[in-house]
């Protein structure tokens, strides 16, 4: 996908949009190989990449700095940019300029941001401001401490009407995609016929219009995936196997052979 349009158009048509979220320049490589459709350079980079516990403290630089590598590595990919804890929530002015830093100095093609009616404001001004943004809606990290955990969101009524409710402002306000994550299948497939921008699941089962997966938890490269993660190899045991084979052969004297020297 190119544009934003193209994501409109998956929807018109029924053709399911894949997103992944990754951070780096060879696996953005790999990513574009693919074909995925999207990639996201998402702040889930703290947990996956520098072994945080939580998405709140990383900061505009790094994402900045992930998304250039992403970039070099996918030039032809639509890239989204998630916006980190507190660099869009103080006020639609800041928001602006730090979403305009990450689309100046990334090259990327849209920003992400996390909740509904409370950030009206914010997207208001990105949208006004010509930047594509893509909404986030159900468990949203950055509200890990307010949410009281990572749990499953809208299993309750006034959760599955607020979650509704954002999902129609969001629209309204020009939001192109909607992220939705860690809700019912049911609620999902409700908000997915009521709008007409796509939504993209994460642990919101098979009725969406995408589906995201971050990139080395559908590679089995993590120790731990949560139930909604399909791995799609078996990555952590084989790296570990081919770093074991590497250490043995160096042992051995048997690494580097004839193959791999130079005359
Ligand atoms: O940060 C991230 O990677 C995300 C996706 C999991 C949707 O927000």
């Amino acid at each position: 996908m190119k544009t934003i349009n193209e994501f409109l158009e998956a929807k018109e048509k029924g053709r399911k949009i894949t997103m992944v979220s990754t951070y780096d320049y060879w696996s953005a490589r790999i990513c574009e190989e693919a074909g995925v459709d999207c990639i996201l350079v998402g702040d889930s980079l703290g947990m996956v990449v520098q072994g945080l516990e939580t998405t709140l403290p990383v900061r505009l630089e790094e994402m900045v700095y992930h998304a250039k590598a992403v970039r070099r590595g996918a030039r032809e990919t639509f890239i989204v940019v998630d916006m980190p804890f507190l660099s869009y929530q103080v006020s639609p002015e800041e928001a602006v300029e730090n979403a305009g830093r990450i689309m100046k100095e990334t090259g990327a093609n849209g920003v992400k941001v996390e909740g509904g009616e409370e950030i009206v404001p914010v997207i208001r001004k990105l949208v006004s401001a010509g930047i594509p943004v893509m909404g986030h809606l159900g468990l949203t990290p950055q509200s890990v401490h307010a949410l009281g955990g990572y749990r499953v969101q809208g299993r309750t009524e006034e959760q599955k009407r607020k979650i509704i409710k954002d999902a129609k402002i969001l629209e309204q306000e020009g939001v192109f995609c909607i992220v939705l994550e860690a809700v019912p299948s049911a609620l999902a497939k409700e908000i997915t016929e009521f709008v007409e921008i796509p939504t993209i699941g994460i642990g919101a089962g098979k009725h969406t219009d995408g589906q995201v997966l971050v990139f080395h938890d559908l590679l089995g490269l993590l120790d731990w995936s949560p139930k909604f993660v399909k791995r799609y190899f078996n990555g952590r045991e084989a790296f570990i196997n081919a770093l074991k084979t590497f250490k043995e052969e160096v042992e051995k004297g048997e690494f580097p052979d004839e193959e791999h020297t130079y005359e």
